[in-house]
């Protein structure tokens, strides 16, 4: 499963590319306000720091400006990917801008149907919002599950990104129902590497090598 992490963050997407797992970037307009920083510099240095694919999210609702804006964000970089929300306008400038060879991520997805339709629009991507579902009272992890056996019996190619993630709970159950990849807030990816049996573990066997006096340089 790739992973990608959820943030706008150049700094800390920068230092969190450095341990060599991060597959991508998905920023929205949240998290743009929250970093507090020009957009087009902010996608530049994010662009720099993480060679896959970087999602920017149009603003506009209607077609031909998400198009415009569409073009605008491609000019940025080229692993720049567009997002556009699950509309009919945005299912729309998906499809003109895949045509176009512009990769695009179809967000905003709480529905199966609404995923059939981004893949029937050709999105490279369909960003299932599970932990929103979750908050609600609803079955997140059964919308991936859906969507998996939806695209697999059509064998469409739209990869599904599990999105809206809460907990390394909700990346192991997605990788386990089959999302390709997985957008992570950097605080939840930093856990995922952690666990307490590793921490004492280590703590016994470097206590142990050091009563040996010895070295290994
Ligand atoms: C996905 O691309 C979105 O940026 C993100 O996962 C939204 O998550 P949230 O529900 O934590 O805002």
């Amino acid at each position: 499963m790739q992973i990608f992490i959820d943030s706008a963050d150049a700094a800390e997407l920068k230092a969190l590319a450095e341990t060599g797992l991060v597959d991508g970037v998905t920023t929205n307009p949240s998290l743009i306000a929250k970093a507090g920083r020009d957009f087009f510099e902010t996608l530049r240095e994010i662009c720099a720091a993480v060679p896959g694919p970087v999602s920017a999210e149009v603003v506009a609702q209607d077609y031909e400006t998400m198009i415009a804006e569409g073009h605008k964000l491609r000019t940025v970089a080229e692993n720049i990917v567009v997002k556009v929300p699950l509309t009919r306008d945005g299912l729309r400038a998906c499809k003109t801008l895949e045509e176009e060879g512009h990769p695009c991520n179809v967000t905003l997805c709480f529905s199966a149907v609404q995923a059939l339709l981004a893949a029937k629009a050709g999105a490279t991507f369909i960003s299932p919002f599970l932990g929103r579902l979750d908050d609600g009272g609803q079955d997140g992890m059964g919308l991936i599950r859906e969507i998996r056996m939806i695209y697999d019996n059509y064998d469409y190619q739209t990869q599904i990104l599990a999105a809206s993630i809460r907990s390394g709970a909700h990346v192991r159950d997605a990788a386990i129902a089959g999302a390709d990849c997985a957008t992570i807030p950097p605080a939840v990816f930093k856990a995922l590497y952690k666990h307490n049996l590793t921490d004492s573990g280590l703590e016994a066997f470097l206590k142990d090598w050091k009563a040996t006096g010895q070295k290994i340089l």
